[in-house]
């Protein structure tokens, strides 16, 4: 998909453009038989994609670090959707504690998972260590969901297996991994302040999510599980996620509005990447504007993503 059928929206080999919305992609599936994760599903584009998700029928959990707009979502959907069904647990990605109570939560809950939404994310933020002691997109983009995909992959694993239907991951990433440091994931100098730049660590963080789900993915086909691993880029979104640079977006904007998309447009991706069944058994593929396309080199490269897996472990433990 190149910036023409962006601009005009023009569909796809998928049927789909960067016009398409979320409740278009979703069209005509019955997802009554499905539990859904969605992080940060309490603003943009996490809380569109839980809406369509719970319109097609299915259960989901939002986890939030705000429960009172998680509620607020949930409450907002309920009155639009009669009989959705919509809980709100608590979950702070930054923090290893807080991902595991959040897994521990949810087993306590005793529900299948069929699809797990890795859509969380902060951009651009001033320095700043997780309590962990990890840079904060690094800590909170991608060890966070690694844990959480890592603590609940027991759980997708057996749903699919028992009930025949295939599970699904999906991690939000971003056009904006092709900007990283010079080393794709700079493995020896993650925590460093002094050569810290914050869209070189935003890129970075959204290049680990992409490597990822490609390395998940190649785990899960050597295993014959009947789980899938991708992500996507949403597009351009004007979301809370600008709220560390609010004037350099509202400036893009202003002179690209034809690049940008709405938030219904925004959550089309991810939609159409959880449900629909024309990507039965694909992984490790990337998605933009509904159609695979490919990311940057180091996004595949499969040493890198070896790499990112075991250094990721090697934190998480
Ligand atoms: N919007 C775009 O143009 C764009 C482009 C490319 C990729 N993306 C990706 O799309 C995803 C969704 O972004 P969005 O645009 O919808 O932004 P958003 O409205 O700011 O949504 C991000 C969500 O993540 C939550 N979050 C942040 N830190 C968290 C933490 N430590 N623990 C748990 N939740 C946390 C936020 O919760 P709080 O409200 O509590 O902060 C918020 O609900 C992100 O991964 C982003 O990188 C967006």
């Amino acid at each position: 998909m190149g910036l023409l059928s962006l601009v005009t929206g023009k569909a796809g080999s998928s049927g789909f453009g960067s016009a398409s919305t979320a409740e278009e992609v979703a069209q005509g599936i019955n997802a009554s038989n499905l539990t859904a994760i969605v992080t940060g599903g309490a603003s943009g584009i996490g809380a569109e994609t839980v809406r369509v998700l719970a319109l097609r029928g299915a259960h989901v959990i939002i986890g939030v670090r705000n429960v009172d707009a998680g509620k607020a979502v949930k409450d907002d959907i309920l009155r639009q959707t009669k009989g959705a069904r919509v809980d709100v647990l608590p979950l702070d990605l930054s923090s290893m504690e807080s991902v595991k109570k959040f897994a521990n939560d949810f087993h306590a809950l005793n529900l299948p998972l069929n699809i797990l939404i890795n859509n969380a994310g902060v951009m651009f933020c001033p320095f700043k260590l997780s309590e962990d002691g990890l840079e904060m997109h690094f800590a909170t983009n991608h060890v966070g969901h690694f844990l959480l995909t890592n603590l609940l992959l027991d759980n997708m694993k057996k749903t699919a297996k028992e009930t025949g239907v295939e599970g699904r991951v999906v991690n939000l990433s971003s056009v904006a991994h092709f900007l990283t440091y010079d080393e794709g994931i700079q493995f020896n100098r993650i925590n460093d302040e002094s050569g810290y730049s914050d869209k070189k660590a935003y890129g970075q963080s959204k290049l680990a999510n992409i490597l990822h789900a490609k390395e998940l993915s190649r785990r899960l086909k050597e295993e014959g599980a009947n789980v899938t691993a991708n992500s996507v880029h949403p597009g351009f979104i004007m979301t809370s996620l600008m709220r560390h640079s609010m004037n350099l977006m509202r400036f893009l904007n202003f002179f690209s509005r034809f690049l940008w998309k709405s938030v219904p447009q925004g959550a089309a991706t991810t939609c159409y990447v959880a449900l629909h069944p024309d990507l039965k058994g694909v992984g490790g593929k990337y998605f933009d504007d509904c159609n695979e396309v490919n990311p940057s080199l180091f996004a595949q490269d499969k040493d890198l993503a070896m790499k990112l897996w075991d250094f990721s472990m090697r934190l998480i433990k």
